[in-house]
Parts: C-alpha cells; sequence; structure tokens
C-alpha cells in the first residue's frame, strides 16, 4: 500500500530499558494460593522486573530514550516531538512526556502523552507516523512505558503475577522510499469491552476518597476469561486482515510482533497467520506484561540481537482495555 503523504515514518533507532529488580514466580507462591507451574503454564511468564518505589514511569522512559538517541548519534536538541505511552504516567498531568522531555534536556520539541492500554504503543506508532509523513517533523521520538507495579494488587492472584515495568521505544524519521517504514495500520477500539480491563477509582468518574482507596478501586481489575477470549479473536483477526490487505503470506513474514500479556493468546495468533513461533518475538517469559512496553522492547531486544534484517516485515498486533486492537505492517530500515 503506497501513501499519498510526501513521506514514509521509518524507524531510525530502537531502544529499551528493564529494572534490575528481578521477581520470580517463587516469591508470589510464598504469600499467595499460587504456583510456579501455574503461572508458567496458564500464561508463559517466569520473572518479571519492578521498578523502586521512587522510580515513577518517567525513570524507566527517560533511560530507553538515552538509548535511543545514543543508538542514532544524536543530541536530545535534535527531537521535535515526544510521545509517551501509558496508562501509568508519573501524575495525571503535567504529561510524562514534559518530564521525559525535561530530564533529556530536549529543548527543541512539543509532545503528549496517549493512554491505549496495551495497545498505545502501536496507537502511537501510528499517531507519530502521521508528523513525519506529512514533513511536519523529522525526528519523533516515541516511548512506551508502563510502571504497572504501582497499580497491581499485590493480594489478588489474578492479576498481580501478570504484570512487570519497563519502557522502550523508536525514533521515527522521514524517507522518500515508501517501501519501507511504517506501511499500513489497521486500529480499533471498541468501548463495550470497559468493564472487563479497567482502573474504576481516580478519575472524574470515581475521584478518590478513602472508600475509593478502602475498596481497592485504585488497581487493575481485569475478567480473565472474557479478555482473554476476545483478545485471541481481536488480535488473530486483525493480524490475518493486515497480512491479507498486503497480500502478504506467512513466508513474507519475518517476524509477528504480539503485545505479550499471555503466551496462550501469542501461540493462537501465530496459528491464525500460518507462523511457525520461531517467526514470533516473545519475551513475556522474562518480563511479564509491561503493557505499552511490550512490542517496542521485543523489537529492540531482537534487533540488538542480530535477528531483525533490514527489509525485514514485521507485523506488530495488540489486544487491550478499552477494548483497543489492532496491527501495524511496519518494513524494517536499519
Ligand atoms: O494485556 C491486556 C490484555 N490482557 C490479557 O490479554 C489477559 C487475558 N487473560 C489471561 O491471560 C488469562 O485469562 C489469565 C492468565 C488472566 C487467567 O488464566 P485462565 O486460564 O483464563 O484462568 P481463569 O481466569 O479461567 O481461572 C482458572 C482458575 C480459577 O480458579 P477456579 O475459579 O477455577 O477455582 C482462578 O481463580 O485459576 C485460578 N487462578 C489462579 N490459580 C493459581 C487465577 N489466577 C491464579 C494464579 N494462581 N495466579
Amino acid at each position: 500500500m503506497s501513501k499519498k503523504t510526501p513521506y514514509n515514518a521509518y524507524v531510525s533507532a530502537v531502544g529499551h530499558y528493564f529494572p534490575d529488580k528481578v521477581v520470580t514466580n517463587k516469591y508470589f507462591e510464598s504469600y499467595l494460593d499460587t504456583t510456579d507451574d501455574w503461572i508458567k503454564t496458564r500464561t508463559g511468564i517466569s520473572e518479571r522486573r519492578y521498578l523502586e518505589k521512587d522510580q515513577p514511569t518517567s525513570y524507566a522512559a527517560v533511560r530507553a530514550a538515552r538509548m535511543i538517541l545514543e543508538k542514532r548519534g544524536i543530541t536530545a536538541d535534535e527531537i521535535d516531538l515526544i510521545i509517551v505511552t501509558t496508562v501509568t504516567p508519573d501524575m495525571f498531568y503535567p504529561s510524562t512526556a514534559t518530564r521525559v522531555q525535561k530530564e533529556l534536556g530536549a529543548k527543541n520539541c512539543w509532545g503528549f502523552d496517549i493512554s491505549a492500554a496495551c495497545s498505545g504503543f502501536i496507537f502511537g506508532l501510528q499517531t507519530a507516523s502521521q508528523f513525519v509523513e506529512n514533513g511536519t517533523c523529522k525526528k519523533v521520538l516515541l516511548i512506551g512505558a508502563d510502571k504497572m507495579t504501582s497499580i497491581v494488587n499485590f493480594e489478588d492472584r489474578n492479576t498481580c503475577v501478570l504484570f512487570g515495568d519497563g519502557a522502550a521505544g523508536f525514533l521515527l524519521e522521514p524517507t522518500e522510499d515508501k517501501s519501507i517504514g511504517v506501511i499500513d495500520a489497521i486500529l480499533n477500539i471498541d468501548g463495550n469491552g470497559g468493564e472487563y480491563l479497567y482502573q474504576p477509582g481516580g478519575g472524574s468518574l470515581n475521584p478518590p476518597t478513602h472508600e475509593t482507596v478502602d475498596k481497592k478501586m485504585h488497581f487493575v481489575h481485569q475478567d480473565g476469561k472474557v479478555v482473554f477470549k476476545e483478545a485471541v479473536k481481536g488480535m488473530a483477526d486483525v493480524s490475518y486482515d493486515l497480512m491479507q490487505r498486503n497480500n502478504l503470506d506467512s513466508k513474507d513474514v519475518a517476524f509477528l510482533v504480539p503485545h505479550q500479556a499471555n503466551m496462550r493468546i501469542i501461540q493462537a495468533t501465530a496459528d491464525r497467520m500460518g507462523l511457525a513461533m520461531d517467526k514470533v518475538m516473545v519475551n513475556i517469559h522474562k518480563y511479564g506484561n509491561t503493557t505499552s512496553c511490550t512490542i517496542p522492547s521485543c523489537i529492540s531486544e531482537y534487533f540488538y540481537d542480530g535477528k531483525v534484517k533490514k527489509g525485514d516485515n514485521l507485523v506488530l498486533s495488540s489486544f487491550g482495555a478499552g477494548f483497543t486492537w489492532g496491527s501495524i505492517l511496519l518494513k524494517w530500515a536499519i
């Protein structure tokens, strides 16, 4: 699919940051009615990384951003726009993008946050690409960052074992070569899914009170079974549709890059696309579900391991709270 804009947006650098603190399944065994075996077989997760109490989401985002700038060999002054995708902003306002901008010392840019839960990064990628494709921005820093431990109820075995903290992202730049970069996107939201995965407290609907805290309304609430079923269908369908619409066979796809929420959802999506698991990026076993960070961190790790090559077709796919879901075809350019 060739776009009518003057440029395509391509990824000129990628980076990630995970905290040092590792928490294995054994930790949860020590105080909850759960087992290492249950967590591994039902989710694919073995361990996750946690930020410290005094390290907010921007702490991880800034570190991922610094890696990206270093790899590209540019200074923060050259960035035109910073977009942070997150459901765990440092504060409701100012945006986490402004906090990242300040820490980086990026003096010539504007920026904002995007909230789309687990689809945050691909919604952010489509948004960031528009500014590059139409010639408005030359260097856009897009970071997916979440400190999920700040909104997880550590007494709820249904959710606390699933999540981790981290940040990762891209630098996006324009190219006149229309065959590379962000090629196509199919994105969706459906608010009917809102009651199955949400954080009810803290916003204008249920402002913080002693009662909202007592009722644990500031934590992640999930009906795992419903979300699982919808995620399998949503991610598999949209990834398959994207392949069909771009005339891609399974042999044309170098990697599926799925959101890392559950290994069984990842496998079902790969099956539908006709892809063997060696063509699927996976890091859920090491980090759990890091929400906005899962997709860019997979790409960053696989790229620096030498597994992603220039010209590779990557199909990025996600499903999350909202519901939000979608898929992006990215032709790797570096
Ligand atoms: O990233 C955003 C999108 N989120 C997702 O895509 C997550 C989608 N959902 C899932 O990944 C899965 O539904 C879970 C991993 C959350 C749960 O797995 P499941 O196979 O769907 O389990 P379930 O919810 O059907 O629960 C089966 C049993 C229940 O016990 P009973 O009612 O059958 O006695 C749960 O209470 O497993 C129990 N259970 C656990 N047992 C041990 C739930 N969590 C745990 C646990 N350890 N940590």
